[in-house]
C-alpha cells in the first residue's frame, strides 16, 4: 500500500534521482503533488530520460544536473534547483557510489587507496553536507525536512567496502548532528536500505532466504519510507530507519 499526503505547493530536490531509490523517492513525492527537482550526473542521457518519462506520467519534475561530489558544482546545482522551484521544502540526500563493481573484502586494504577514499568521501559524505549547507536557509524558511540515504552496512558492515561502510556510518552520525543543528524548524532523518533492486554498480551475491520478507527491496519500497519521513513523521528527527525486509532482525 502506498502512503499518501497532499503535497501541492511543496518543492523537493532529490539527489541521484534518475535511478533506483532516488527515482522511487521522486515518484512518491511527485505523485502526492510536490514539484520535484531531479538531480543526477551529466554525461549520460539517464537524467533526461528519467525526467521525460516522469513528465509523460503527468508528474511535475524538472532536471537539476550536477555532481554532488564536486565542491563547486554540487552547491551550484542546489542553488539553481532552489531558484527554479522558488524555494525548497524537502531535500533527499540520496546520491551515492560504491566506487567498485564487486565488493572489496575488509582484508583487501591496499585496494582501498587514497583515490578510492577521496571519491567515496566526496560523493557519499561531503556531498550530503554540501547540499544540506546550501539548502538549509530555504529549508528553514519553509519549515522543511531532510532525508538521507545511508545503508544497513553503516551498522554491521557487509557493504561494498570498508570505506563505503565508513561513509554511511558517517552519514548516520551527521543525521543526528544535523537534526540538532537545524531543529526546531527542520527535521533530519535517514533510511538505511538493505538490498535494492536497482542499477547500483556493485553486484552482490544475495540469497532472498536471508531476508524475512523474502525479496530485495524495490525503489518504491524505499521511496514510500522517504516520503513518510519527509512529509509525515512530524515528531521524528535524528533517526535512521532500517528498510531491509527484516534482514537486520
Ligand atoms: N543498491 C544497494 O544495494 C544499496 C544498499 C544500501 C544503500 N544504498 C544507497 O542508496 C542510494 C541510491 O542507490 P541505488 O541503489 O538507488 O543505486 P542507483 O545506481 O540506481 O542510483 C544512484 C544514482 O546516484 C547517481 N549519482 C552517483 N554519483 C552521483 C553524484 N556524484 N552526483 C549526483 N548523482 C550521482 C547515479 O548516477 C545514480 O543515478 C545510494 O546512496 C546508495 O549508497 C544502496
Amino acid at each position: 500500500m502506498q502512503a499518501t499526503f497532499d503535497l501541492s505547493g511543496r518543492r523537493a530536490l532529490v539527489t541521484g534521482g534518475a535511478s533506483g531509490i532516488g527515482l522511487g523517492a521522486v515518484r512518491a513525492l511527485a505523485r502526492c503533488g510536490a514539484r520535484v527537482a531531479v538531480n543526477d550526473l551529466v554525461g549520460t542521457d539517464k537524467l533526461d530520460t528519467a525526467v521525460a518519462g516522469l513528465t509523460a506520467e503527468g508528474l511535475e519534475v524538472i532536471a537539476a544536473p550536477g555532481d554532488v561530489g564536486d565542491s563547486s558544482d554540487g552547491p551550484r546545482m542546489v542553488r539553481q534547483a532552489i531558484a527554479d522551484l522558488g524555494g525548497l521544502d524537502y531535500l533527499v540526500n540520496n546520491a551515492g557510489t560504491p566506487g567498485t563493481a564487486r565488493p572489496i573484502p575488509p582484508g583487501d586494504f591496499e585496494r582501498q587507496d587514497e583515490a578510492f577514499w577521496n571519491l567515496l568521501l566526496n560523493v557519499n559524505l561531503i556531498g550530503p553536507w554540501r547540499c544540506t549547507r546550501e539548502a538549509a536557509p530555504a529549508l528553514r524558511k519553509a519549515g522543511g525536512a531532510i532525508v538521507n540515504t545511508a545503508s544497513i552496512s553503516a551498522h554491521g558492515g557487509g557493504g561494498s567496502s570498508s570505506v563505503y561502510c565508513a561513509t554511511k556510518a558517517g552519514l548516520v552520525s551527521l543525521t543526528r548532528e544535523w537534526a540538532r543543528a537545524l531543529a526546531p524548524g527542520v527535521r533530519v532523518n535517514a533510511i538505511a536500505p538493505g538490498v535494492v533492486n536497482s542499477d547500483w554498480m556493485c553486484r552482490f551475491d544475495f540469497d532472498t532466504a536471508q531476508v524475512p520478507l523474502g525479496r530485495a527491496g524495490e525503489p518504491e519500497d524505499y521511496g514510500d519510507v522517504i516520503l513518510y519521513l519527509a512529509a509525515g513523521a512530524d515528531y521524528v528527527t535524528g533517526q535512521t530507519l532500517n528498510v531491509d525486509g527484516g534482514w537486520t532482525t
